[in-house]
């Protein structure tokens, strides 16, 4: 199903960047309600949005991650095509875990005495920082793909 943009990309590509931009301003927006000390708004937005990422990731993310890039990574990887693509993926899924590792330390007793931190502000401050490198390497993708502004 062609997209909305006016660039080739599908509509799945398309409703995925403006739903990834709005989960972007949504954990800026989560980050200044801590800043605010509303721990309790801020703990709902942005688990809210790590579990939402789930859905892209899985529907739109890794099937084309699988299906386009995986195959040709190894031989391919010079293009811009597919070296934009791994290091989004590489981005992409340390954002997604590490964000999930904070919740797990932060919200449950599950994970061992060793796997636990006591640096909060830190790591909280380093996954807002990946997510983002995520979010902008992600739109690098849509331009690169899509558009000709930045091919090879
Ligand atoms: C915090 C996590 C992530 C963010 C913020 C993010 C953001 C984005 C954005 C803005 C786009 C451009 C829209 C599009 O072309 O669909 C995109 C595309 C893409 N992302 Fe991600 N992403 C994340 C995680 C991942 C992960 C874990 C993978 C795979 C390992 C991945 C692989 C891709 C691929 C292959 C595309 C191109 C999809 C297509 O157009 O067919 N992303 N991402």
């Amino acid at each position: 199903m062609k997209g909305f943009l006016g660039t080739p990309a599908s509509f799945g590509a398309d409703l995925n960047l403006i739903v990834q931009v709005v989960m972007g301003l949504a954990l800026i927006a989560g980050a200044l309600l801590a800043r605010a000390k509303r721990y309790a708004a801020h703990g709902v937005c942005m688990t809210t949005v790590l579990f939402l990422n789930l859905v892209p990731i899985g529907v739109v993310m890794w099937p084309s991650f699988e299906q386009l890039v995986l195959p040709r990574l190894a031989t391919h990887l010079q293009k811009r095509y597919y070296m934009v693509a791994a290091i989004h993926g590489v981005l992409g899924a340390a954002a997604e875990l590490l964000g999930l590792l904070i919740l797990l330390v932060a919200g449950t007793n599950i994970l061992p005495e060793t796997w636990r931190f006591s640096r909060w502000k830190l790591w909280m401050r380093v996954e807002l920082a990946l997510w983002m490198s995520a979010l902008l390497s992600g739109i690098g993708i849509y331009v690169v793909w899509y558009t000709a502004l930045w091919r090879q």
